[in-house]
C-alpha cells in the first residue's frame, strides 16, 4: 500500500512548516535569477495580486449567475486585450487556465468551424516545427491531422513549405507571435492570407507575446504585422500569467466575432443536472486566477506595461549584447523581443561551448535557463523580474563559460516539463 493520509490533522503553522521545508531544492525565482516560468512585476503587482487572491479565493466561476463578479472580470480582460489587439468591435472570447488551454480551445474552434461550414470531417492543420508543443496536444486529444513544416534559416515559419502542405481538409493554419524557441516572428500576414484562401481558421499564438508587442510597438520598437490588423487572422491567445505579470492560471482566447467563438463552446441540456454550458474546457473554474488577472492589468495599466515592458526589452539586448561579445556562444535568430536562445558557436575562434555544461555551471551559481533542443540551446523568457541582475548574469555567464571552455557534459537531456 502506498502512503496513507494521515489519521489525524496537523495544525495550521506544522502544515505550512512542512510545505515549506519541500520548497528547499525550488528555483529562487524572487531573486530574478530564473529565466522562465515566473515573471515579477515588482512589489506592487504582488500586492494588488495577493490581495486579490485572498478576497477571491474561495469562488467559482463555474456559473456566472451565482458570481456575476466573475462574469463581469472575464468580459472586461477580453475586452481590453482585444483592444490592445486591434480587434474589431465584434472581438469576443474567454479566459482560459493558461496558454496550452487557450490553443485547445483555438484548434477545437476550428476543428468545429471546417465541420459546420465545410463539411470537413478529416481535418487536418498545418503548423511549423517551431509552433509549441500544445498544439500536438491539441491535435492528439481533439483527432486533428498535424502537418508540420519546417522553419526558414531565420527560424520563422516558411510559409511556402506551408502552402504545399494546405488542402481542402485544412481547418487552420498557425502563427506565432513569437514563438518560443527561438522569439522570432512568424510571417503572420502570409500565414493568414494562407489559411483565408482556403477557408481555414488563421491562430496566432501570441501566449508569450501579447501582453509584449503591443507595448513595444507604442515604445517605438519595430514590430511586423501580427494581430486583428491582419486580414485573415481569426483567433489569437494571449497569456495574462506570462508577461501579463499576473500568477498562474489565467490566458485569453480571442475570436473576430462571437459567431466564430461559439465553436469553442459546449451546451448540453440531456442528463438529471439541467441545462449546462461550458465556455472552455474546464468545469469548475477556480475565481481567483481571474479576479488577479484583471486586477493587475487594471493597476499597470498602459502606462505600467510600458514600463515593464521597457525593462523586459532592454534586459534581453543587454544579454543579447553579452552573449555576441564572449567566444564559442551565439544567440539563434534575430530575436528582438524578450526570448533569447544561447547556442554553441561553431565559428568561434576559441571553438564551440557545450551550452549544456554552460547552463550546469550557470545553475550552480543560482541561474536557471531551460535547456532546448533541436539545436541544442539554453531558453531565456526575460521579464521585468530580470532587470535589476543583469550585470550580475553578465558577470556569471563570461565566468561559466572561462569555466567550462573545452568541456562536455553527458547529460543531454532537454526538460520544458515533467510528468511527475
Ligand atoms: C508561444 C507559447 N505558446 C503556448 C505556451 C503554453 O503556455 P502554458 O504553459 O501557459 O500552457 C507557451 C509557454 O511558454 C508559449 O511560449
Amino acid at each position: 500500500m502506498g502512503i496513507m493520509l494521515p489519521h489525524e490533522g496537523m495544525p495550521v503553522d506544522d502544515v505550512l512548516d512542512q510545505l515549506r521545508a519541500k520548497r528547499t531544492r525550488d528555483v529562487d525565482w524572487a531573486a530574478g535569477r530564473t529565466f522562465g516560468m515566473v515573471y515579477d512585476g515588482g512589489p506592487s503587482v504582488h500586492e494588488v495580486a495577493e490581495r486579490t487572491a485572498l478576497e477571491f479565493l474561495h469562488e467559482n466561476a463555474l456559473n456566472t449567475k451565482a458570481f456575476p463578479s466573475l462574469g463581469a472580470v472575464q468580459s472586461e480582460v477580453v475586452r481590453w486585450t482585444a483592444g490592445l489587439f486591434h480587434g474589431p468591435d465584434t472581438a469576443s472570447g474567454f479566459l482560459t487556465s493558461g496558454g496550452t488551454e487557450s490553443i485547445l480551445c483555438a484548434v477545437l474552434a476550428a476543428r468545429e468551424r471546417g465541420k459546420a461550414e465545410r463539411g470537413v470531417t478529416r481535418p487536418e492543420m498545418v503548423i511549423a516545427e517551431s509552433a509549441h508543443a500544445a498544439f500536438h496536444k491539441a491535435a492528439h486529444l481533439f483527432g486533428v491531422t498535424v502537418h508540420k513544416t519546417k522553419v526558414r534559416a531565420d527560424w520563422t515559419a516558411d510559409v511556402d513549405e506551408m502552402a504545399a502542405a494546405v488542402n481542402d481538409r485544412t481547418v487552420l493554419v498557425v502563427g506565432s507571435a513569437p514563438q518560443y524557441p527561438q522569439g522570432v516572428i512568424d510571417p503572420i500576414p502570409a500565414i493568414a492570407a494562407l489559411a483565408a484562401s482556403v477557408g481555414a481558421s488563421c491562430h496566432v499564438d501570441a501566449c508569450m507575446g501579447g501582453f509584449v508587442l503591443p507595448f513595444a510597438e507604442m515604445l517605438g520598437r519595430d514590430v511586423p504585422p501580427w494581430d486583428f490588423r491582419v486580414p485573415g487572422v481569426t483567433s489569437i491567445s494571449a497569456d495574462v500569467h506570462k508577461l501579463g505579470y499576473a500568477p498562474k492560471g489565467v490566458s485569453v482566447i480571442l475570436y473576430t466575432s462571437p459567431e466564430l467563438r461559439a465553436h469553442q463552446t459546449f451546451v448540453f441540456d440531456d442528463w438529471l443536472g439541467g441545462f449546462y454550458a461550458s465556455p472552455n474546457l474546464q468545469g469548475t473554474r477556480p475565481g481567483a486566477p481571474m479576479a488577479m488577472g484583471w486586477a493587475v492589468m487594471r493597476h499597470l495599466g498602459v502606462e505600467g506595461y510600458l514600463r515593464l515592458t521597457a525593462d523586459a526589452l532592454d534586459t534581453a539586448d543587454r544579454m543579447r549584447a553579452a552573449v555576441a561579445s564572449v567566444d564559442g556562444i551565439r544567440v539563434l535568430g534575430e530575436g528582438r523581443y524578450h526570448l533569447v536562445a544561447i547556442a554553441a558557436d561553431d565559428q568561434a575562434h576559441h571553438g564551440p561551448i557545450d551550452v549544456f555544461a554552460l547552463g550546469d555551471a550557470l545553475l550552480a551559481k543560482g541561474w536557471f535557463h531551460d535547456r532546448q533542443a533541436p539545436p541544442e540551446s539554453l531558453h531565456s523568457t526575460v521579464s521585468h523580474g530580470n532587470a535589476a541582475v543583469i550585470d550580475d548574469w553578465v558577470a556569471a555567464l563570461e565566468q561559466s563559460v572561462a569555466e567550462v571552455r573545452g568541456t562536455r557534459t553527458d547529460d543531454r537531456s532537454t526538460n520544458y516539463a515533467t510528468l511527475e
